[in-house]
C-alpha cells in the first residue's frame, strides 16, 4: 500500500470545520485499504501569528517543504486586520506558494445541474459549465520588485508595484495550460492586457511561440483580460482552459467561481516542476474561498471546495485517480440528492451542516465503493 506524507494547515475562520471533512475522508481512504497517510498538523495565517508572531514557522515550512502534499484550509480575518504587513495572514499562503516553486495553479469550475438555480446567472448559461482557469502563481505583481510605498516628503506618498514575467515563466505555464487541454476539449484561452502593459505583450508571444512550436493540434485564442472578465459572465460554456497570470486568474477565478453557485465550490491545485529523477512534485491544494470569519465556527460552511481539492491531491500527487473519480461522483449524487449548505441554498427548504455535508458524502462513498 503506498504511503504519503501530508501536511494539513487548516489556518483561520472556516478553515479548521472544512478541514475536518477532508479528514474524515482521508480516513476512509486509510480504513478501505487504498493508502496510508503519515499526517502533520500544522499553523497558517492568523493561527500561526497567534502563536509564533508569523504567518507561518520555520518549523511548519520545513515539514511542507518534505511533504509530497499540503492540504491548507483558509487565512485571514478582521482580528489580523492590523498586524503588520510582513506578517498578516496572506503571508503566510504567499511564502508557501513561493518557496515551494508552485507556479502552476489549477482552479476548475464545474457546474452541476442540481446547483445551476444557486447561481446569479440563468441557467441555461452556467449548467454543466465545465472550464478550468490555469492561473500563473509565483510570478507577476504578486512577488515582482521593487515593492514599496515612499514617502515623498511633501505630504504625498507613493506606491509601487511592479509586473514582471520572464519568458520561461510564460513557457512552463503555457505547457500546463495545453497539456491540461489536450485531456480535454482541446481549447485553450489566453488573457492578458496586451494594449496597456509590456508583459502583456511578451505574454502574447510566448504563448503564440509555444503554441507554434509545441502544440499546433490544441486550438488556442487570445483574450484581454477585462473582454474575458465580460465573456465569462456573457457566456461562459465557450470556454475549456483559460490561461493567465497571477493578478488576473486572481479576479478570473473569483468570477468563475459565481458560475458555478458558489465560491464553496472551487476546489484548486497549485503544482511546482516535476522533478525529473524522483517524478515527484510539489503540490498544494486549497478551496478557493477564504476564511469567511462572518459565518466562522457555526457549523455552516459548506466543506465540498476542501473535499474537491483533497480529491485533486488524489489525482495529482498520488495517483489515485480512481479515488478522485468516485469524490466528484459522491459531490455530484449528495448535490443531486438534495443536500444544500446555507451558501448554494438556491430555492431549497432544507439547510445542512457542515458536518451533515460531510457525512453524505462519505455516505456516498461508501455506495459508490461497495
Ligand atoms: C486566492 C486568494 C489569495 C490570492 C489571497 C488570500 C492572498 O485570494 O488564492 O485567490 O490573492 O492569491
Ligand atoms: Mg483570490
Amino acid at each position: 500500500m503506498p504511503t504519503f506524507n501530508l501536511l494539513l494547515l487548516p489556518g483561520d475562520g472556516i478553515g479548521p470545520e472544512v478541514m475536518a471533512q477532508a479528514r474524515r475522508v482521508l480516513d476512509w481512504i486509510e480504513k478501505r485499504g487504498l493508502a496510508t497517510f503519515n499526517i502533520e498538523e500544522g499553523l497558517v495565517g492568523g493561527a500561526a501569528y497567534d502563536a509564533h508572531g508569523k504567518a507561518i514557522s520555520e518549523d511548519d515550512m520545513k515539514k511542507a517543504m518534505a511533504s509530497d502534499a499540503v492540504i491548507f484550509g483558509a487565512v485571514g480575518g478582521p482580528k489580523w486586520d492590523k498586524v503588520p504587513y510582513d506578517v498578516r495572514p496572506e503571508a503566510g499562503l504567499l511564502r508557501l506558494r513561493k518557496d515551494l516553486a508552485l507556479f502552476a495553479n489549477l482552479r476548475p469550475a464545474i457546474c452541476y445541474p442540481a446547483l445551476a438555480d444557486a447561481s446569479s446567472l440563468k441557467r441555461e448559461l452556467v449548467e454543466n459549465l465545465d472550464i478550468v482557469i490555469v492561473r500563473e502563481l509565483t510570478g507577476g505583481v504578486y512577488f515582482g520588485e521593487p515593492k514599496t510605498i515612499t514617502d515623498l516628503g511633501n505630504g504625498q506618498k507613493r506606491a509601487i508595484d511592479t509586473q514582471v514575467y520572464d519568458t520561461y515563466e510564460i513557457e512552463r505555464i503555457a505547457r500546463v495550460a495545453f497539456d491540461l487541454a489536450k485531456a480535454r476539449k482541446n481549447k485553450v484561452t489566453s488573457s492578458e492586457k496586451r494594449n496597456v502593459m509590456k508583459s502583456g505583450v511578451l505574454w502574447h508571444e510566448v504563448v503564440t511561440q509555444v503554441h507554434q512550436r509545441e502544440y499546433k493540434d490544441v486550438e488556442l485564442e487570445h483574450q484581454l483580460a477585462d473582454a474575458l472578465g465580460m465573456q465569462l459572465v456573457r457566456n461562459p460554456k465557450q470556454f475549456d482552459v483559460i490561461v493567465t497570470d497571477n493578478l488576473f486568474g486572481d479576479m478570473l477565478s473569483d468570477v468563475a467561481a459565481m458560475l458555478t453557485g458558489s465560491l464553496g465550490m472551487l476546489p484548486s491545485a497549485s503544482l511546482g516542476e516535476v522533478d525529473p529523477k524522483t517524478k515527484k512534485r510539489r503540490a498544494l491544494y486549497e478551496p478557493v474561498h477564504g476564511s469567511a470569519p462572518d459565518i466562522a465556527g457555526r457549523g455552516m460552511a459548506n466543506p465540498i471546495a476542501m473535499i474537491g481539492s483533497l480529491g485533486m491531491a488524489l489525482r495529482y500527487s498520488f495517483g489515485m485517480g480512481k479515488v478522485a473519480d468516485q469524490i466528484e461522483e459522491a459531490i455530484a449524487n449528495v448535490l443531486a440528492s438534495g443536500h444544500r449548505t446555507a451558501d448554494i441554498r438556491g430555492s431549497a427548504t432544507k439547510i445542512v451542516s457542515t458536518q451533515d455535508m460531510g457525512d453524505a458524502i462519505l455516505a456516498e462513498l461508501d455506495k459508490l465503493a461497495a
